[in-house]
């Protein structure tokens, strides 16, 4: 059965007030996840160091993410972000080999570009994959670059600035045939779109809980394959990275037999509620019922920037799209200026308005946005 949508609209508070379409920045605040965040510092008030019920909420997020990708708990490292996955991960990769190549596309979010980047004085050779020249990057520019030389495809799955989906099971059999391993940043599509890591069969993953996860900023996850955790020791540590957190051994790293080797410090609690919150949420809708949402809805949107005669660059096949479209403007700090001005709240990225989608919005929001965007057309339309 379908979620009641319109009953799930009346737990975002925002959206009585403004049209949010901004989920690819940061998710609308669900009444729950404010309330989690105040039984922390109730918490705080009342019992003190309450640490093991802390610990306990950083173990939850660890268990409902894994339920999430359809992974193991083993498998999820509990990360302050997507960066600090990727250099946890980073440190343990030995580029000193002649397989030392790292393809990342020229649609990163700049972190998943720059992280592999800062590995050059370690060894590794980083190659970027171009688009073709309609926008998009197809299996050909792809397999191009992945030989034998290659350790890692760093690739997003959603593209931050135009809302591009990669082929990843093409992207996935190519790296795999030439023995390569797969990293999937994730940030811009889980939550919005249905994701299964064994499915997509990769071997790294990370996100975050700020955007569709409905969480907060300062907590991620980093996904890694069962059969590589012990083939991977991070130079980035800690004492929530080791196998034993209570025994305060100063003589030696000992990591955790499971992802938990990629964490670092002590967890960030009052993200955590946050973000338990926020993924118990979204679970209780179910992605497979959220990607067929925001499918409808992105379409629905970019039919209707069609009629206004004022197209996206968004890919319009499913297969090729997240929750994310893109409007081309002559001024796009302007314009998303002037929706904000309207109660529209969107962002801008690389010359082009996003309007992110989530399970939330509804077709009321897509026509205030096209009803504004009618109105602008004249002064902010594309050159
Ligand atoms: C696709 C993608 N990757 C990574 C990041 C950055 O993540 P973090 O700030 O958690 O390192 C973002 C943030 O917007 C993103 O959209």
């Amino acid at each position: 059965m379908e979620p009641d949508f319109q009953a799930l609209r009346r737990e975002f508070p925002i959206l009585a007030r403004k049209t949010y379409l901004n989920s690819g920045s940061y998710g609308a605040l669900a009444n729950g996840v404010k309330a989690a965040v105040e039984a922390y510092l109730e918490d705080r008030l009342i019992v003190g160091a309450n640490w093991d019920a802390w610990v306990a909420k950083n173990e939850s997020v660890r268990t409902l993410t894994a339920t999430l990708l359809r992974a193991a708990p083993d498998e999820i490292a509990v990360t302050a972000s997507v960066s600090a996955g990727l250099n946890a991960l980073a440190s343990a990769v030995d580029f000193s080999g002649p397989r030392n190549k790292v393809v990342v596309s020229d649609f990163e979010f700049p972190t998943n570009a720059q992280i592999w980047h800062a590995q050059e004085p370690r060894g590794a050779r980083v190659v970027h994959v171009p688009p073709a020249a309609e926008g998009y990057i197809p299996l050909e520019n792809f397999a191009e670059a992945i030989d034998e030389q290659t350790l890692l495809v760093a690739i997003t799955h959603v593209c931050y600035r135009n809302g591009a989906k990669l082929d990843i099971p093409g992207i996935v059999r190519l790296a795999h045939a030439k023995g390569a391993r797969v990293l999937l940043d994730c940030y811009q599509s889980v939550g919005s779109l249905d994701i299964d890591v064994k499915t997509l069969d990769v071997d790294f993953a990370a996100g975050g809980m700020l955007k569709y996860l409905l969480g907060t900023a300062g907590i991620g996850f980093l996904y890694v394959r069962g059969s590589l955790i012990p083939t991977l020791v991070p130079a980035n540590s800690g004492w929530f990275a080791q196998a034993d957190i209570a025994a305060m051994d100063i003589t030696a790293n000992r990591p955790a037999p499971n992802a938990r080797r990629f964490e670092a410090g002590a967890p960030g609690v009052v993200n955590c509620y946050a973000a338990e919150a926020g993924l118990k949420f979204l679970l209780a809708v179910g992605t497979p019922a959220i990607e067929i949402r925001n499918y409808a809805l992105t379409r629905h949107c970019m039919q209707r920037l069609e009629e206004i005669g004022w197209r996206s660059i968004t890919p319009t096949q499913n297969e090729r799209r997240g929750a994310t479209v893109a409007v081309p403007s002559q001024d796009c700090v302007g314009l998303s200026k002037e929706l904000m001005r309207r109660g529209i709240v969107t962002s801008y990225r690389d010359g082009n308005v996003r309007a992110s989608f989530h399970f939330y919005n509804d077709e009321s929001d897509v026509e205030s946005f096209i009803a504004a965007m009618k109105a602008l057309r004249a002064r902010f339309g594309p050159f």
